[in-house]
Parts: C-alpha cells; structure tokens; sequence
C-alpha cells in the first residue's frame, strides 16, 4: 500500500514536473507540428495531391488546445514574461502564420476537398491560437507586445478562410506558379 503510495506521488509529481518542463517545450512542439504542416501543404501546391486539409488544421488546433489548457491548469504561481518564452511564441506564431498562408493558396488553386470543412477548421485554429494568445498574456507569460503578432497571425487565418469561402468546392483556375497575389 505504502509502495503504490509513493509510486502514485512518484508519478503524480513527474506528471507536474511534464507540465513545468513545460509551456516552451508545448510552444516549441506546436511551431515543429505547425511547420511540417505548412510544408506538406505547401509540397501539395505543385500538383493535385490529395491532402485532408481540414484534418490536417485540426491536428495543429487540437495541440494548440492543450497546449493552452495543460498551461491554464497551472495557474498557481503568476508567470514571470522572459524572453525565452517570448522567443518560442513568437516562432510559433509565425508558424502558424506560414501554415495560414499556405492553406490560403491550397484554397486557391483548384482542389476537389470541400471547402467548409476546410472553411471551419480554420474557425477553430483562430479561436484557439487567440485564446492561447489571450491566456499566455494574461498569465504574464509573454510580454504585452506579443499581441500584435498574434493578431498579424489572426488576420492570416481569416484571409485563408476567404480562399474556402466559397459555396462550390473548385475555385476556377489553377493559381499561377509564381503565386503573384
Ligand atoms: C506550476 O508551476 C510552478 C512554478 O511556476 C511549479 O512549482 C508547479 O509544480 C507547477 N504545477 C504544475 C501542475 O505544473
Ligand atoms: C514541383 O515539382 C517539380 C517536378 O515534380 C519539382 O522538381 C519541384 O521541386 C517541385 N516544387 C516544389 C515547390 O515542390
Ligand atoms: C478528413 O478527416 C476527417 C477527420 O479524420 C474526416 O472526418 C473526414 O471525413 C476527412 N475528409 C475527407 C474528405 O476525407
Ligand atoms: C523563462 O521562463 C521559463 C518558464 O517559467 C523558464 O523555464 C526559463 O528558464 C526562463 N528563462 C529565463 C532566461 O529566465
Ligand atoms: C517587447 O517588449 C520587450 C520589453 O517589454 C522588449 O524587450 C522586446 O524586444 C519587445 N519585442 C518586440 C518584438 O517588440
């Protein structure tokens, strides 16, 4: 009893050591998952792969979420902004900001996917990156001036969602190669 006791403190405190070890390995981990995202879909620009774009969105939000909620669920002790974290949310946002601008030129070229999945995914990924934004800040994690790259990065995933706006599936014709728009 005694012995399960301990493993169970054992366990429980490395659990909370995960967490503190911690939001800038979450931050680092989305900008890595956000990344390849961005470069699976960008790689898919040059033909007709078949992608699922809008599972694909989801897999970033769904890190973002937990990210932000594994950070929430240690509110205990007031963060103290450094520029270590400064530094990881920046390059994540700015991740998820390349991940915008290339689901937005998916989205222009001619694709057989449904536009509204596509259209909603990219909903969620917004709410989810203002709100872990929103959380970080107010938890001082990052500094106040942060802000403003989170909503650049806002203002991406809007745009990209006007590239799967519309009611039918096939947007007309293929975006030129050199993408001048
Ligand atoms: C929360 O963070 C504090 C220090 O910032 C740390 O001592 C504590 O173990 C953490 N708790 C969890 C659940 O991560
Ligand atoms: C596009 O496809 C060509 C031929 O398959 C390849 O050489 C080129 O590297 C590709 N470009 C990108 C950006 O993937
Ligand atoms: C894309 O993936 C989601 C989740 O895995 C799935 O529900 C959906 O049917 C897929 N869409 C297509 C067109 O394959
Ligand atoms: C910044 O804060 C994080 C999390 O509290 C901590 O792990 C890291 O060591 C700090 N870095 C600096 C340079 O203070
Ligand atoms: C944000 O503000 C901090 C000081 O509060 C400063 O050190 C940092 O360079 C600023 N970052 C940007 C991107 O302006």
């Amino acid at each position: 009893m005694q012995l399960f006791l301990i493993n169970f403190i054992l366990i429980i405190s490395t659990l909370f050591c995960f967490v503190r070890a911690d939001a800038i390995t979450d931050a680092i981990h989305i900008k890595g998952l956000a990344s390849s995202t961005a470069d699976t879909i960008f790689a898919s620009l040059n033909g007709t792969a078949y992608l699922n774009t809008s599972d694909l969105v989801s897999q970033v939000t769904a890190a973002i979420q937990g990210a932000d909620s594994l950070m929430m669920s240690n509110i205990s002790s007031p963060g103290v902004a450094n520029i270590t974290f400064n530094e990881a949310y920046f390059n994540y946002v700015d991740s998820v900001l390349y991940l915008a601008d290339t689901v937005q030129r998916r989205g222009r070229l001619f694709h057989s996917e449904l536009n509204q999945p596509v259209y909603q995914a990219l909903q969620s990924l917004s709410s989810a990156v203002s709100m872990y934004g929103h959380d970080l800040t107010s938890q001082n994690i990052i500094q106040r001036n942060s802000t403003i790259r989170t909503l650049t990065t806002g203002s991406a995933i809007v745009r990209a969602q006007s590239a799967w706006a519309n009611n039918q599936n096939y947007p007309g014709k293929r975006e030129a190669l050199e993408w001048t728009s």
